[in-house]
């Protein structure tokens, strides 16, 4: 449970706010690089941290990420053309380029020599891992770009969804710091208490146990989280997961490929959630790939031409009353439905967290919390975050083991947040 200026100092991403300060010294993904395809691209609106965006290619393909609105009086550039390395507003023919600089202004005499005191926002960009990553924070802060291992491969050993949630970032991030809610949300009905994704996925040990006990380990990164439970032989299974600042997840590891949940907010009420797994070792299978692209269990369909799920609020994510009394706890069909179906309204889309009862269950939600906002005031009091400038450290991997049921689980836990090479 959280004081109400707790929450808000949790919640509240604009600019100017604490954690919206904190999110500001780190890259994050912007949009997927296929929503600016290639030089001269159309130009993609993009909402972050509650700031209005444009994001295009330029003629030498860089990418650009600049304020929606022209600095000549304020009209969309979104409606902008896309030509000979800048953005031209429409409205009267000013342009700019992906740094920013107004390099024509063709509309008033005075426009040759008063252009060069005009510029608009432009925040730097990088298109790496067919992700188009932004950092919004000041320039003497910009920190080195990150080295997650999965940036290093192939894009076909990749898949990545992005999808618009309704709620804020950080209560959808608190899912994946909850390994008790999948015993219960994700199950079927059936003698293994496993889903069909769990199946797929290879852990349905995760379904055996639903008191799962945490052991959880402050990193470089941010923080390592063993959850154990136990198994019918008296042994226990070990699902090591990891969150890193300011939002990122990996999730469970499967035996099989490597996945990791980025949360961007988008203002204080929305967030995008990019949801990746990934090889290391070989590019996905064509029938991986069909499984996650149409509708499989572990990704849900979208609306076309949006990021929004078919499944959403307004149709009560599709929930069959009949499937919930006979096969499975929800009665709701993909996984991340399940879980968008109790994360977007939490009282709320922006969560109070004044009136929660957490238990131990709840034990690295409430470390990640402290971590994070600590993170926050430090650096409203002057402290940079050392995990912005420490790329290397975000090289860690999720694992799994099986070990015997008395076991120390922190000394097995120590080579796992340590950086992978
Ligand atoms: S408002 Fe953009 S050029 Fe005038
Ligand atoms: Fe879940």
């Amino acid at each position: 449970m959280l004081t109400q200026e707790e929450n808000a100092l949790l919640t509240q991403v604009g600019p100017g706010t604490p954690m919206g300060e904190l999110f500001r010294r780190y890259w994050m993904p912007a949009m997927l690089s296929e929503e600016i395809p290639g030089a001269d691209s159309t130009p993609a609106r993009v909402r972050i941290l509650g700031e209005d965006l444009v994001a295009f290619r330029d003629s030498d393909g860089k990418p650009g990420i600049i304020d929606a609105y022209c600095p000549h009086r304020g009209a969309p550039l979104f409606f902008g053309r896309n030509e000979e390395c800048g953005l031209r507003c429409v409205y009267h023919g000013w342009k700019f380029d992906v740094t920013g600089k107004c390099v024509d202004l063709p509309n008033s005499p005075e426009g040759e020599t008063y252009k060069d005191k005009v510029s608009i926002t432009a925040y730097p960009a990088i298109d790496k891992g067919g992700v188009i990553w932004v950092y919004m924070g000041p320039k003497e802060h910009k920190p080195p770009f990150h080295h997650f291992q999965w940036l290093d491969l192939p894009l076909d050993h990749i898949f990545m969804q992005k999808t618009t949630l309704n709620c804020n970032y950080f209560q959808s991030m608190e899912g994946d710091l909850d390994a008790s809610h999948a015993y219960f949300l994700h199950r079927t009905l059936d003698d293994q208490s496993a889903n069909i994704s769990a199946r797929i996925r290879d852990d349905a040990a995760t379904y055996f146990d639903p008191n799962p006990h945490y052991t959880l380990a402050d990193t470089d990164y941010g923080l390592l989280m063993g959850a154990s439970r136990k198994l019918a032989d008296g042994n226990q299974f070990i699902s090591v997961a990891h969150w890193m600042l300011p939002s990122y997840t990996t999730p469970g590891a499967s035996p099989k490929v490597q996945q990791m949940n980025i949360r961007v907010p988008i203002d204080d009420e929305n967030c995008y959630q990019y949801r990746l797994r990934y090889d290391l070792d070989q590019p996905l299978s064509a029938q991986e790939l069909n499984e996650d692209k149409y509708g499989g269990f572990l990704f849900p369909e979208l609306i076309p031409g949006t990021y929004l799920t078919v499944a959403n609020k307004g149709n009560d994510y599709l929930v069959d009353r009949v499937a919930q009394k006979n096969y499975s706890y929800t009665g709701i069909k993909a996984f991340q439905i399940q879980d968008l179906a109790l994360i977007e309204d939490q009282w709320g889309p922006i969560s109070p967290r004044t009136e929660e009862h957490l238990v131990s269950a709840d034990s690295a939600v409430i470390r990640v919390r402290q971590i994070i906002m600590k993170a926050a005031r430090d650096l409203m009091e002057g402290t940079e975050p050392a995990s912005a400038n420490n790329p290397d450290a975000y090289r860690v991997l999720p694992t799994r083991m099986t070990l015997p049921g008395d076991a120390d689980v922190e000394e097995a836990l120590k080579p796992y947040s340590i950086p992978q090479a």
